[in-house]
């Protein structure tokens, strides 16, 4: 209402146009918002002329006078509801044909296809809702370099023309030219380069780095995506915890969310064995119990045979299950767990003097009892090894708690996952396999494990979890060059392979190497996450589908034979 009486001069996009006979309506968009332009009988001829054939998504520039409202025609629903603009100059200096899909549409109107609206990116983007996807994005960064900035970081560039960094996916190549059959490697992360900072003094790093990775997607993975990345020297994991923590909590205040740290911790083995999963959504309480001792002497045939390899019975103790689960939803249940890989799901309800499910007839009101299994509860269980027992029961527990409409203890679960596993056995070949990348320090309590069982050793590696999701990773790394040559041998790695891939790093450690460690927060999940969106595209401009194609410019394309030729590059059908 300040601008009333103003004269103004406005650009934007015609969003919707309305024409009532004597006076045209026209809804103009930009940036900041829609206004209303009215085109009365009192505008200059040319004025209505042009108003009464605008298209929907045609660019204008209106001269004009800001007049109030009267007060039944105000919008409430509008930040510029209570006035509109009475033009007296109109012009078209962007003609719009038919929009290939919708940017106005009417309430509860659903969205084109995703497809549709990735392939004409530029008009998806027009949308309210992304832009302020956008803007929040752009404000989350601010934010963090801010924050960093102010904790005495220094922000450098790391290269994007590489040689490979092992972060668990395969490269991204690029053929050398002058360097025929020579390939550089898109960053899989700055992990080397922080590093070497880290060796030339440069004691606090940060970048907002672009990261490129060649694996399976989903929602929440892009072949390209943003990281938050830092690294700091002469710290421990307190202090790394700390920055990110200062970081996490100044994004969550830009999206005007109050949270507070130090964050809980809970090691991996335990978020293992209470959640099955090291990302588990602290929100709800419900948590996997071992069962194995109780319902081994009942001689149920669907858990003997678990137990005669050594494996064990684990299950969930769903409160008001009995009641609520229906049979049809443990039947899906069921069917996810196969799915996952697992025999199968058993289940047991509870009500009154009832006792029925898959096992029931092999249980009693006192044999549940001691599972914490009361009147009007249900119990799931799985047996077997507790690699497939844990995916199967995380994905029922997040099931269970979905289909119960289950009440969260808490809007933000923040939490550190720590004592990593150093290595993990690759599962074709049962051989150590870096559990992070191979740079990471092993827990110094446990360096004598390493001879006798090196699947036992801890990492200094932490992760930052949020309501189920994976914000971030980082560790300690090694500084001590023999403590790295050990870790590329338990990956098999001969001296040889070791100094043509990472001679450059163990120069460095070789040339005085302060003690240091750092993280990176997934940027693109931050965004998605205080956005409310559904996927991580609906945060970045220009996103690529779950098939690792952008729609909009149609990449990747068959290069030209020319091209290819001066790559020295020939490609077998
Ligand atoms: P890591 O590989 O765990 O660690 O990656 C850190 C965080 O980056 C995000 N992320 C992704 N986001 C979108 N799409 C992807 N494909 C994708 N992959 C990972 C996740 C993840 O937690 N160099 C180490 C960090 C360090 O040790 O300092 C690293 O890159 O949120």
């Amino acid at each position: 209402m300040q601008h009333v009486g103003q004269r103004v001069r406005l650009g934007g996009w015609v969003h919707r146009r309305r024409d009532l006979g004597g006076i045209v309506f026209v809804d103009l968009r930009d940036r900041a918002g829609i206004v209303q332009v009215a085109v009365g009988p009192a505008a200059p001829e040319d004025v209505r002329r042009t108003a009464g054939g605008l298209t929907g998504e045609t660019v204008v520039e209106v001269e004009g006078e800001v007049v109030a409202r009267p007060g039944n025609m105000k919008n409430p629903e509008l930040a510029t509801g209570d006035v509109e603009v009475h033009p007296s100059k109109l012009t078209v200096v962007g003609l719009a044909v038919t929009p290939a899909i919708p940017v106005a549409r009417a309430k509860g109107e659903e969205l084109p296809s995703e497809e549709l609206r990735l392939k004409h990116r530029h008009l998806d983007l027009r949308r309210p809702e992304m832009q302020a996807n956008l803007v929040l994005r752009h404000r989350l960064l601010q934010r963090a370099r801010r924050t960093l900035t102010e904790l005495e970081f220094l922000e450098i560039e790391t290269p994007i023309l590489t040689k490979p960094t092992p972060e668990g996916a395969r490269d991204y190549l690029v053929p050398s030219r002058v360097h025929p059959g020579e390939f550089y490697a898109l960053p899989q992360s700055p992990q080397i380069y922080k590093q070497l900072l880290m060796v030339a003094g440069l004691d606090r790093y940060f970048q907002i780095a672009r990261c490129f990775r060649d694996e399976d997607l989903r929602n929440d993975r892009q072949p390209e995506f943003t990281q938050i990345d830092l690294e700091a020297s002469f710290v421990g994991p307190e202090d790394v915890l700390g920055f990110v923590e200062a970081v996490l909590v100044a994004l969550w205040d830009e999206a005007g969310q109050q949270v507070a740290g130090p964050f809980p911790r809970i090691t991996w083995r335990e978020a293992m064995e209470r959640y099955g999963t090291d990302k588990p959504d602290l929100r709800y309480e419900l948590a996997i119990t071992d069962w194995t001792t109780q319902v081994g002497p009942l001689g149920v045939p669907f858990f003997d045979a678990a137990l005669k390899n050594g494996a064990r019975v684990r299950g969930l103790a769903v409160k008001g299950g009995g009641g609520t689960l229906s049979r049809k939803d443990v039947d899906q249940l069921a069917e996810t767990a196969k799915q996952l890989g697992g025999s199968g799901l058993a289940w047991v309800k509870r009500q009154g003097e009832q006792i029925s499910g898959s096992v029931g007839k092999y249980f009693t009101a006192d044999t549940l009892g001691a599972l914490g299994i009361g009147d009007g509860d249900a119990a799931l269980i799985a047996a077997g090894p507790d690699r497939v027992t844990s995916p199967v029961l995380d994905r029922v527990r997040q099931e269970v708690i979905r289909r119960l409409g289950a009440q969260p203890t808490a809007t933000h679960a923040f939490a550190w996952v720590v004592d990593f596993p150093l290595f993990e056995p690759d599962p074709e070949t049962g051989k150590p396999v870096f559990a992070h990348h191979p740079f990471t320090a092993p827990h110094p309590d446990d360096l004598p494990l390493g001879r006798k069982s090196p699947f036992e050793m801890r990492a200094l590696h932490y992760d930052v979890v949020y309501n189920g999701n994976e914000l971030g990773s980082g560790s300690i790394r090694i500084t001590d060059r023999q403590v790295q040559y050990w870790v590329f041998h338990q990956l098999g790695l001969s001296d040889d392979e070791i100094a043509k891939r990472f001679g450059f790093l163990i120069d460095g450690l070789n040339s005085g190497a302060p003690p240091h460690g750092g993280f990176a927060i997934g940027f693109d999940r931050v965004v998605m996450l205080l956005a409310g969106a559904a996927s991580l595209r609906d945060v970045i401009a220009f996103p690529k589908t779950t098939a690792a194609r952008a729609l909009f410019e149609g990449a990747p394309a068959p290069a030209h034979p020319a091209d290819l030729r001066a790559l020295h590059i020939k490609v077998e059908p």
